[in-house]
C-alpha cells in the first residue's frame, strides 16, 4: 500500500523516500563518468567536480552536460545547426538509478533542455512534454525564453545548405516533389557525421548510475523531426541492477533497434559493455545492409561494477573517460576497420 500512494503521487521517486530497494547499501564505489565524443572531455570535468565529493550520479551527469549545451557547436544545445526550416530544436532526457526519467522533443529556445527533462522527471507525472507544451512548461519553471537568432557558425552552415540544396520552405514547394525536398545529409561540409550528441553515464560512490542525453538532431532536419536521444531505451536507459547505455549517431537506426535498452537487455544476459554494444552494432548493420556505409551509430555503456565498452559501425567514434587515476579520450572499437 505504501509504495502505491508513491508511485500515484506522480512525480519522481525521491531516493529519501525509498529504502535500499536501489541503493547498494554499504558499498563504496570508485566514481566514474564518461561521455561521448571529444567534448565530453569538458563536460566530464564538470561532472566530476560533483563526484569526486561524493554526489549523486544524477547531478553530476546534469551539469556535465549543460557544459556542451553553453558551447558552440554544430549539434548540442541553441548555438547549433537549425532544421532546414532555420529554427533550432533541441531533444534531451535524463534518467536515475530509480527508473524515473524525463524527457523534452522539438523545444526551441531554452538553453538547457537537459535541465527541463530533469523538472519534466520531478515535477510532472509525466515521461516526455515536446514542442510548445515543453516550452511552455520550461517557461513556468522560471527557464528564459532565448532569443531564436541563429549563432553566426549556424547561420552561416544555415545559408551555404540553403544554396546548395535549393530548399524552399514547406508550404511553397515541398509537396510536389516526389521525396518531398532535401532531407538532412549523412554528413556536413567538413565530412563529419551530421550529429554530434553529448551523452554521459556515471557512477558515483553510492554505487548508483545515472545518464544524461541532448543534442539538436541532424542539422538541415526536416521541422518536427525527432531521433533517438530524447527517447528513454533508444538514446538512453539505465538499469541499476545491470549497467546503462547511451548512443550516438544516426537517431533512426538507434531507435529500429530500441538501441541502448538493447544494449542494457545483453548486458543482463551476461555480455560485457563491449560485447554488448558489439552485438547491437552488428544488428543495425544485418538490417541496413549495404545502406551502412552512410551511416554512424555508436553505443557507450557501463555495467553497474564500472566496466565500461563501446563499438560504433564506423571508425573515429571516440569517449571520454574519467575517474580517480584516469582523465582521457578513448578511441572505441568499430565494425569497419
Ligand atoms: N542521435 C541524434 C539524432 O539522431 O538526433
Amino acid at each position: 500500500m505504501q509504495s502505491l500512494t508513491l508511485l500515484s503521487a506522480g512525480a519522481a521517486i525521491h531516493p529519501s523516500k525509498v529504502s535500499a530497494q536501489s541503493k547498494k547499501a554499504g558499498l563504496v564505489n570508485k566514481p566514474l563518468v564518461i561521455s561521448t565524443w571529444d567534448a565530453g572531455l569538458l563536460a566530464n570535468k564538470k561532472a566530476w567536480t560533483i563526484l569526486q565529493k561524493g554526489g549523486r550520479a544524477l547531478d553530476a551527469v546534469e551539469e556535465g552536460v549543460k557544459e556542451t549545451e553553453s558551447s558552440l557547436n554544430c549539434c548540442v544545445g541553441l548555438g547549433a545547426n537549425p532544421d532546414r526550416d532555420g529554427h533550432v530544436t533541441l531533444d534531451a532526457c535524463i534518467m536515475d538509478e530509480y527508473h524515473n526519467c524525463g524527457a523534452v522533443a522539438f523545444l526551441e529556445r531554452i538553453k538547457h533542455p537537459i535541465s527541463v527533462a530533469r523538472r519534466v522527471m520531478e515535477k510532472t507525472p509525466h515521461v516526455f512534454l515536446v514542442g510548445e507544451g515543453a516550452q511552455q512548461f520550461a517557461v513556468s519553471e522560471g527557464f528564459s525564453l532565448e532569443s531564436p537568432e541563429l549563432s553566426p557558425a549556424a547561420e552561416a552552415a544555415y545559408k551555404n545548405w540553403l544554396q546548395k540544396s535549393n530548399y524552399k520552405s514547406p508550404s511553397i514547394n515541398v509537396e510536389n516533389k516526389k521525396d518531398h525536398g532535401p532531407f538532412a545529409p549523412y554528413r556536413l561540409e567538413n565530412g563529419e557525421w551530421n550529429h554530434d550528441t553529448i551523452g554521459m553515464l556515471a557512477l558515483d560512490k553510492s554505487g548508483n548510475l545515472s545518464g544524461s542525453c541532448t543534442t539538436s538532431g541532424a542539422g538541415f532536419k526536416m521541422r518536427g523531426r525527432v531521433g533517438d536521444s530524447p527517447i528513454i531505451g533508444a538514446g538512453l536507459f539505465v538499469d541499476n541492477e545491470v549497467g546503462a547505455c547511451v548512443a550516438t549517431g544516426q537517431g533512426e537506426d538507434v531507435i529500429r533497434v530500441a538501441g541502448a535498452s538493447s544494449v542494457v537487455g545483453l548486458m543482463r544476459g551476461g555480455l560485457t559493455p563491449e560485447e554488448a554494444c558489439k552485438k547491437m552494432i552488428e544488428r543495425i548493420v544485418s538490417i541496413k545492409k549495404d545502406k551502412v556505409k552512410d551511416i554512424q551509430v555508436a553505443f557507450l555503456a557501463i555495467s553497474h561494477r564500472g566496466e565500461v565498452g563501446a563499438f560504433s559501425i564506423h571508425p573515429g567514434f571516440t569517449f571520454a573517460f574519467r575517474s580517480e587515476d584516469a582523465e582521457e579520450l578513448k578511441k572505441a572499437n568499430s565494425w569497419f576497420k
